[in-house]
């Protein structure tokens, strides 16, 4: 594969937040180390890179109403000009000090009104944009200390708040959906809805959770020590993958938000496997959302290699997994470790218990047979390291 076929179409469905090549580089050390990005020219930056689609939280793209009803028609114009489209709202309810302790699930009850009140307004903004996922990121939901957050009673606040804001879009007629983020700590030394795993639970309970899936974050499982690729695997398999937002990683620290590719790329490459399906019949079929940060030493020339770069790596990605699953090797590797065996169910239909509990076992070529799993990965690591 030459290094131009690398290069994005419009049919890979590549998206970015307005946010994340708008990052001016704040952070708890120091100050903005780039200018402010008019988010309507990264919308034309963006399109002309290869994405189709932005996304945005409120306050990105309208920080305020004096210049809200120009700033959409510029934006809207860039939009017509370009051909991209908005996929996915979400909403800033971590910024403004009002949220410090929480939003939806803030101990006090105006600030709880008020998050609502923003959330709503927003939703039909990205109704009359339309964007069909509505994303919420729960940064402030969490607590620093044991006593002052009463978890129950938390969850009964996300539960509220997810129902009512489902209950909305059903009376407007809006054809969108909510995608729950799960990230386990930063800002909030603990958040809540920390994982995957957590934020599935909670959909269970709501009065309409077919409306109700996931936004995962590779960084966000990852800071946890979690395998991202198995988390969206099962997200999958409960029909919950609604949205994903790709970067890189390296392990358990804070939340670096590198591009895609960058930190652990073995896990990057597992990741797009299991976004295509990895040889199984769910796959992911949504905008390919990068939510990452150019770091802050890059001067605008990093800022948009980084973002040229997350979607050339996506890509490469993308060829290096298929022409692993292509492999007829891989193929032979599979079935020497055993792996379609898996689907066969434990006990077949027309067996019984007894049939189970009455057979033999040969434990001594049980314990010493070959699972040949090694081989199977070191295939896909020469795949990835492009010796084959
Ligand atoms: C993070 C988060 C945020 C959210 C975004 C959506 O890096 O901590 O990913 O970037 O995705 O704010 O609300
Ligand atoms: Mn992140
Ligand atoms: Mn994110």
């Amino acid at each position: 594969m030459s290094a131009a076929s690398f290069t994005p179409r419009p049919e890979d469905k590549f998206s970015f937040g307005l946010w994340t090549v708008g990052w001016q580089g704040t952070d708890v050390f120091g100050p903005a180390s780039r200018d402010l990005l008019d988010p309507v020219e990264a919308t034309y930056k963006l399109a002309e890179l290869g994405a189709a689609a932005v996304t945005f939280h409120d306050d990105d793209l309208l920080p305020d109403d004096a210049t809200r009803d120009a700033t959409l028609d510029r934006f809207k114009k860039a939009l017509a000009d370009t051909g991209l489209v908005v996929e996915m709202v979400t909403t800033n309810t971590f910024s403004d000090p009002v949220f410090k302790e929480g939003a939806i699930t803030a101990n006090n009850r105006e600030v709880r009104r008020y998050a609502l009140a923003k959330v709503l307004r927003n939703i039909d903004l990205a109704a009359e944009l339309g964007a069909k996922t509505f994303v919420m990121w729960g940064g402030r939901e969490g607590a620093e200390h044991g006593a002052s957050k009463n978890v129950p009673a938390a969850m009964d606040r996300f539960r509220d708040a997810l129902n009512l804001a489902c209950g909305y879009v059903r009376d407007k007629g809006y054809d969108m959906r909510f995608a729950l983020e799960p990230k386990p700590n930063e800002p909030r030394g603990d958040i809540l809805l920390p994982t995957i795993g957590h934020a599935i639970a909670l959909i269970s309970e709501l009065d309409h959770p077919e409306m109700v899936g996931l936004n995962p974050e590779v960084g966000h499982e990852e800071m946890a020590g979690l395998n991202f690729a198995h988390g969206i695997s099962q997200a999958l398999w409960h029909d919950k993958l609604f949205h994903i937002d790709l970067n890189g990683q390296h392990g358990p620290r804070f939340d670096q938000d590198l591009r895609f590719g960058a930190g652990n790329l073995r896990g990057a490459f597992w990741t797009v496997d299991a976004m295509l399906g990895a040889g199984t019949s769910k796959r992911y079929d949504g905008y390919v959302h990068f939510d990452y940060k150019p770091p802050r030493a890059e001067a605008m020339d990093g800022v948009w290699e980084s973002a040229r770069a997350c979607m050339r790596n996506y890509l490469i990605l993308r060829d290096k997994v298929q022409a692993f699953r292509a492999d007829p090797e891989v193929q032979s590797a599979l079935e020497a470790a055993g792996v379609p065996e898996l689907e066969q169910p434990t006990v077949a239909p027309g067996e019984s218990l007894d049939d189970v509990r009455n057979a033999s076992y040969d434990l001594p070529a049980l314990r010493a047979r070959s699972v040949a799993m090694e081989a199977l990965d070191q295939l896909a690591m020469e795949h990835l390291l492009g010796v084959r």
